[in-house]
This record gives structure tokens, C-alpha cells and sequence, in this order.
């Protein structure tokens, strides 16, 4: 059983994905608790519907990115979680913040990491030609988009295929994608060997 805290700041379907997996037994997992930068984001909404322990931290309300953060810390720290999970959370972490939980912390990216990182990642696929996208769990580093990866899923790019249509199948990856990385995670130890995530003793 893992230990699991969820950051978002918007529609938080990963999020949901995680905690229907968990309700249903597929994932030895427990969210201890739900973090949202932004009031309004409905996957927040969710987490209250869903009797999680679930913290607004507005970032607009703090006058530097390290005051909200240490408040972000200080709520993980009464959480204990063993893994941080980015849902959506649209903030870079400062370096300090990811020293806090090295190769503790995953992140979701809709596309074949190194390919696209950054914003608009399945545009930037469709704009490019590729002819295969995906997603990739991978822990967060003091990098964008950068750190190890866990898990990749690929998805086939059609000809007809907009940013959002590309983005709309790429979100089922993801969703079993993140599943399956804590499932890793619950299951076996591991260990990051250079940039390579290795499983099992
Ligand atoms: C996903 O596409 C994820 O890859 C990216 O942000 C989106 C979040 O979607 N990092 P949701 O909030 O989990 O529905």
C-alpha cells in the first residue's frame, strides 16, 4: 500500500482515474490527501465529493512562489505521503521543493518524452507530423519535462487528427498509464540507474 498525494489545478481526470482504479481494488494505493493552486478547479470539487483531504492553496495569495509552496510542504509533511502526484498542476517546482522528495515525486506529460515538452504538447505533435505520440509518467527533476521515466504509452497520430483529438485519445493513455506507474511503484522496489528507472530487487 502507497501512500499517494495528488497536486491539480484543473478538470483533474488523472486524479479521478487513480482514485476509481484504487475504489475498485486495481491499485494498492490510498490518496492521503488532494491539493489544489486554484479554487475553482473542478477536479478539487471532486476530491471534496469523494470525502478526500483536499487543501486549496491559492498561489495568488502568497507573495512569493517559495511562501506558497512551503505552505504546499508544510501540508504534504502532515500527509506523509510516499509519492507526490502532478495531475494537471499547472506550477514548475522550485528545486528546493523537489529535494524535498527526490524520485518521489511523477508527473503525466501528453507526449513521448523527449518529444514535445512544455506546453501544448499534442499541438506541437500534430504540428510536427509525427506519426506516433503518447504519454509518459516520469519523476519530477528540477527540469521541465525531464526527470526519469516510469512508464510510456504511445497513440497513433491520424492524418485528420486536431491537437484536440489527438489530446482527447492520449487522455485514455494517460489515465491507465498513471495507474499502471503507481502499480509499479505499490509492487516492487526500485531504483534509478543514470536516467533509467529499474524495478525489482
Ligand atoms: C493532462 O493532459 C496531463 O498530461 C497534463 O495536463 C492534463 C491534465 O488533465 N499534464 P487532467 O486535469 O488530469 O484531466
Amino acid at each position: 500500500m502507497i501512500r499517494i498525494a495528488v497536486l491539480l489545478s484543473g478538470r483533474g481526470s488523472n486524479f479521478t482515474a487513480i482514485d476509481d482504479a484504487i475504489r475498485r481494488g486495481a491499485l494498492d494505493a490510498e490518496i492521503v490527501c488532494v491539493i489544489s493552486n486554484r479554487p475553482e478547479a473542478p477536479g478539487i470539487e471532486t476530491a471534496r465529493d469523494r470525502q478526500h483531504h483536499a487543501h486549496v492553496v491559492d498561489h495568488r495569495t502568497f507573495s512569493s512562489r517559495q511562501a506558497h509552496e512551503e505552505e504546499v510542504l508544510r501540508i504534504l509533511d502532515t500527509a506523509r505521503p510516499d509519492f507526490i502526484v502532478l495531475a494537471g498542476y499547472m506550477r514548475l517546482l522550485s528545486p528546493s521543493f523537489v529535494a524535498r522528495y527526490p524520485h518521489r515525486i511523477l508527473n503525466i506529460h501528453p507526449s513521448l518524452l523527449p518529444s514535445f515538452p512544455g506546453v501544448d504538447a499534442q499541438a506541437q505533435a500534430v504540428a510536427h507530423g509525427v506519426k506516433v505520440s503518447g504519454c509518459t509518467v516520469h519523476f519530477v527533476d528540477e527540469h521541465l519535462d525531464a526527470g526519469p521515466i516510469i512508464a510510456q504509452r504511445p497513440v497513433e497520430v491520424r492524418d485528420d487528427d486536431t491537437a484536440e483529438t489527438l489530446a482527447a485519445r492520449i487522455l485514455v493513455e494517460e489515465h491507465a498509464a498513471y495507474v499502471h506507474a503507481l502499480g509499479l511503484l505499490a509492487r516492487s522496489p526500485f531504483r534509478v540507474v543514470g536516467r533509467r528507472v529499474v524495478f525489482g530487487e
